[in-house]
């Protein structure tokens, strides 16, 4: 069987009525990249002059908002810019969380906002990467080293408002990546992750379930025979598109482009209606235990 995993969805607005005959979620959880080309997130007046890449702190990657906690992150501009920033990343915060609820009705009352962010840089200059952990030209599943996420999912919500494609490539199906490390991954060490989370290094206990998806995360990046060698496509996501995929499910690269706004959200394990294909059960049945 083709592993296709990019799949367009055919929807012009952000509230899309949910319809018979088409499963997105499962084509979702299946591990698909839903890609609406037609679905463009509009600039108010004004916002064009956000067009730009100076913006942003140049160690940063993105300009963000978080559901968290107050405030506008990643830029040091004064006002009235920052209320400005700030209202395009709260208007494409609700459209997301619109589309995703029109899009996914079985995952009513359990998903979450968790943060906003807007990438004003050039993407795809490895050079520009701190190391090769924070280089997002190689292959990965998402995994963050300080937000351990016990088993809840990480859905996103990406636009492009540049005028240039943002090119990604989207490597193998994660089962078949993660049996490919699997044998490379240490035990975990629970009194290590306990620790890190009383130092405060982790924002919770690291479970053995992150320790896995942090292996995976930084196996595939550091091995470059791996990024060259493994199944993959490259795709091109137009100017003015929306695409949605779990990224720490789907295995992507961003290659080039500029301009990108993003929306996380998050998804407990529970309301997933195939849990069997999430990344914490295929680990699970690879290691053969449960590791939350
Ligand atoms: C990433 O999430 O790895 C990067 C996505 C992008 O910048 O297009
Ligand atoms: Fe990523």
């Amino acid at each position: 069987m083709t592993h296709s995993p990019i799949i367009p969805i055919d929807i012009d607005n952000w509230q899309p009525s949910p319809r018979t005959g088409a499963n997105w979620q499962e084509m979702l959880e299946g591990g698909a990249v839903l890609y609406c080309p037609a679905l463009r997130f509009g600039l108010e007046k004004g916002e064009e002059r956000f067009l730009d890449a100076s913006f942003s702190d140049a160690r940063r990657k993105s300009i963000y908002i978080r559901a968290d906690r107050p405030g506008l992150f990643g830029t040091e501009v004064a006002e009235p810019e920052r209320r400005g920033l700030r209202a395009m990343l709260e208007r494409f915060e609700a459209q997301s969380m619109g589309l995703l609820a029109g899009l996914f009705p079985g995952y009513s009352g359990l998903i979450r906002a968790a943060g906003t962010s807007y990438r004003p840089r050039p993407t795809g200059r490895p050079e520009a990467a701190l190391s090769w952990r924070k280089d997002d030209t190689r292959l990965h599943v998402d995994a963050f080293p300080s937000n351990p996420t016990q088993g809840m999912r990480i859905l996103r919500v990406f636009a492009n408002i540049g005028t240039v494609p943002r090119v990604w490539r989207v490597g193998e199906p994660f089962e078949q990546m993660a049996r490919h490390f699997l044998e490379r991954i240490p035990e975990p060490r629970p009194l290590v992750a306990q620790l890190s989370h009383r130092l405060g290094i982790t924002k919770r206990p690291r479970s053995a379930y992150d320790h896995y998806m942090l292996y995976l995360h930084d196996l595939a990046k550091a091995d470059l025979g791996y990024q060259r060698d493994s199944s993959q496509l490259t795709f091109a996501f137009a100017p003015d598109s929306v695409w949605i995929c779990f990224s720490d499910q789907v295995m992507h690269a961003a290659m080039s482009g500029q301009f990108m706004m993003e929306q996380t959200a998050h998804l407990p394990a529970a309301a997933l209606a195939f849990p069997a294909q999430a990344p914490l059960a295929v680990l699970e049945r690879l290691a053969g235990r449960p590791l939350l």
